[in-house]
């Protein structure tokens, strides 16, 4: 059963986002509104969750000590990675000692953090459908795996290269033939996170379209956790970088199934403990490729997802609704409202302290809605907004979300 306490007063229940970005400010918005007392933590200052947080804290994530010195100075209930780029060895360490909670678990932090983990757990260890893949520290072992030199069997043309340390599509780029090799190899040692060095290279997967299947690990009214499923989420990725999603996204049943059975058994792994406990619980963003009936899996996000910010605006209860709900072991529903789509704002421009310019038009659009996500820094592809749009033609809804999207112009003063 749970209890929630009062804010700022002795009874608080305490919750610590690490990694306050757009997607971390709406987790502390839904945290807000069920009186949890919130403390979000990230690399730069006035984040867009620490300008809606109780407790605003700026540090590296990726440094082991910080960290650790954070927690145990805070002592959250719960602890709630936002993004990939943390010191996840601590947060086991602190798991197992039993001093946090880490959410869905502090394996699952650290099996997603990087490719590789995750990766091999679902193709090497669960079987599931993946595309073929190879990790290289050099551009000799990148192009003996490309060619199958090295006695495994070849990648081939055309490929896709990441560093294991990367998101949003950073460093990522596609080989058509043996002259991008140099080229994509240069290009994710510049793009990488941290230990460059080590790329996947993926046979490239022709896929009709791909999805986002949104699933949530929730305790059920017997206390036990049930795996609950929201409608599935197309989108469309520029450069490995979302800019467009829309739910719910057309499948066949068989396809569907398939997509969902895979997500099942992904999320049951990633939810369960080094030791069996916790149980896992909040939404998991689960990529899949769909080509006919045939399903690939692609990566996880065991938090909520940039392209289910749609469902700010399609569901009843939104991804980051139901993740605070489910980690803090309350009941959801992952039903759809109406079909609706989003568009993400791009800043354009390379300034702090910018202005949106076109918001009263952006928003004349039918059925419309906005997000200005508060950056303090404006860069030409970084994600300062989303317009979203709902109608009952899905279609419909895209062409507006993006005609909203279109009439922000984010200017520099
Ligand atoms: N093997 C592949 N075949 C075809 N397209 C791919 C492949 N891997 C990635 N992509 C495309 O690139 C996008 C980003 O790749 P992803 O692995 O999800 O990186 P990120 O972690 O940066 O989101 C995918 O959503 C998909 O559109
Ligand atoms: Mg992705």
């Amino acid at each position: 059963m749970t209890t929630l306490g009062t804010p700022l007063s002795p009874s608080a229940t305490r919750v610590m986002l690490l990694g306050a970005g757009e997607l971390g400010k709406e987790v502390l918005i839904a945290l807000q509104r069920l009186g949890i007392e919130t403390i979000a933590v990230d690399r730069y200052d006035n984040a867009p969750g620490h300008q809606v947080a109780h407790h605003a804290h700026t540090i590296a994530m990726s440094d082991p000590d910080a960290l650790r010195e954070l927690i145990l100075r805070e002592r959250p209930m719960l602890v709630v990675p936002e993004i990939e780029a943390i010191a996840t060895p601590v947060l086991q360490e602190l798991e197992a000692a039993g001093v946090v909670r880490v959410v869905p678990t502090a394996r699952a932090a650290r099996l997603t953090m990087d490719r590789e983990g995750i990766r091999r757990l679902a193709a090497e260890t669960l079987g599931l459908p993946t595309s073929p893949y190879r990790f290289a520290d050099s551009i000799e072992q990148l192009q003996a795996a490309i060619d199958g030199t090295d006695g495994q069997p070849a990648i081939g043309y055309p490929c896709i290269v990441k560093p294991v340390m990367s998101s949003s599509g950073k460093g990522q780029s596609k080989i058509d033939g043996p002259d991008d090799v140099r080229p994509a190899w240069d290009y994710a040692m510049a793009g990488g996170r941290v230990n460059a060095g080590r790329v996947i290279v993926e046979g490239f997967i022709d896929f009709d379209y791909e999805i986002t299947q949104l699933t949530v690990r929730a305790r059920g009214d017997d206390g036990q956790v049930q795996t609950h499923f929201c409608e599935p989420i197309g989108h469309i990725q520029v450069s490995g970088d979302y800019v467009e999603s829309w739910q719910p996204h057309e499948m066949s049943a068989r396809a569907l199934a398939a997509a969902r059975e895979i997500a099942k058994r992904i999320t049951d792994d990633l939810g369960t403990g080094a030791d069996g406990h916790p149980a896992g619980l909040g939404l998991y963003g689960v990529e899949l490729f769909v080509k006919g009936d045939q399903v690939w899996f692609s990566e996880v996000s065991p938090r909520p997802h940039d392209t289910g910010m749609v469902t700010m605006i399609t569901q009843w209860q939104n991804e980051f609704e139901l993740h605070a709900r489910a980690i803090l072991g309350l009941p959801v529903n992952t039903a759809l409202k109406s079909p609706g789509a989003s568009a993400v704002i791009y800043g354009g421009v390379e300034a702090a302290g910018i202005v949106f310019e076109g918001v009263e038009q952006a928003l004349r659009v039918p059925n419309s809605e906005l997000r200005l996500f508060g950056k303090p820094e404006s860069f030409a592809k970084r994600r300062m907004g989303v317009a979203l749009a709902f109608d009952s033609d899905v279609d419909v809804a895209r062409i507006h979300a993006k005609h909203a999207a279109r009439r922000v112009k984010p200017r520099a003063v």
